[in-house]
């Protein structure tokens, strides 16, 4: 079965205060760390880069991978990435640039699950907090964190129910959520601390000493 890689590097990083997806780890850029690791587990990679950072990747970039533009949510970043991705793809892994350290194992947990059968697999980590849903500062609901899970990426995908969930031109924080509204079968594989995102530079500094 061909297995492809959308790598999503194509935010703004407000949170940041800056791309951080060109900012280095342990001597390599996040978008390179994630590129790697996709490029272990896929047979091609699909970058997604904002517009103006197309050329210059496509001269860095490895003859294998496809570099194509953001939009300007990322659902609309994952599409601009699937559409460039060959239609003889059986498989779709979905992963965040924000994400530089998530392990070749964890692609690995995510792929077989779709091969058993899934339409999508997600890595999930238990809640450790108590979780409470809020209006304002009043407190509407306690929710009951033994069926919670944290979601991170990558996310595989079989390539026919994330186009079909792409088609409605739907935006959500990841694609599993398009797959879930469009009624197909998501379920989670164990998550890895690794595979942490970097939101802040505290985030970045974080990884950076698990790193090293
Ligand atoms: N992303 C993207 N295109 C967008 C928005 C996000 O490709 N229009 C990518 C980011 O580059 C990142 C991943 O989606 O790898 C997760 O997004 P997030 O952590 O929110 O990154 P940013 O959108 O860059 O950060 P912020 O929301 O703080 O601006
Ligand atoms: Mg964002």
């Amino acid at each position: 079965m061909a297995v492809w890689g959308v790598v999503v590097a194509a935010g703004s990083g407000t949170r940041f205060g800056a791309p951080k997806q060109y900012e280095t780890l342990a001597g390599t850029r996040m978008v390179d760390h994630a590129l790697a690791a996709a490029r272990a587990s896929c047979d091609g990679v699909v970058l997604v880069v904002p517009a103006q950072d197309v050329s210059s990747a496509q001269q860095l970039g490895n003859p294998a991978d496809i570099v194509v533009a953001g939009g300007s949510v990322r659902s609309e970043s994952v599409r601009n990435g699937l559409a460039a991705v060959p239609d003889d793809a059986d498989i779709v892994v979905v992963h965040d640039a924000a994400r530089p350290l998530a392990p070749p194992a964890l692609f690995g947990a995510v792929i077989a699950a779709v091969r058993d059968g899934a339409d999508a697999a997600v890595p999930g980590l238990p809640v450790a907090d108590t979780v409470k849903e809020v209006d304002g500062t009043r407190v509407v609901a306690t929710l009951d964190r033994r069926r919670l899970v944290l979601v991170q990426t990558p996310q595989a995908f079989r390539a026919g129910a994330l186009r079909a969930a792409h088609e409605h031109g739907w935006d959500a924080t990841d694609d599993a959520a398009l797959v879930e509204r469009n009624g197909g079968k998501v379920v989670v594989v164990p998550g890895s601390e690794a595979a942490a995102k970097v939101t802040t530079p505290e985030d970045l500094a974080r990884l950076g000493a698990h790193a090293s």
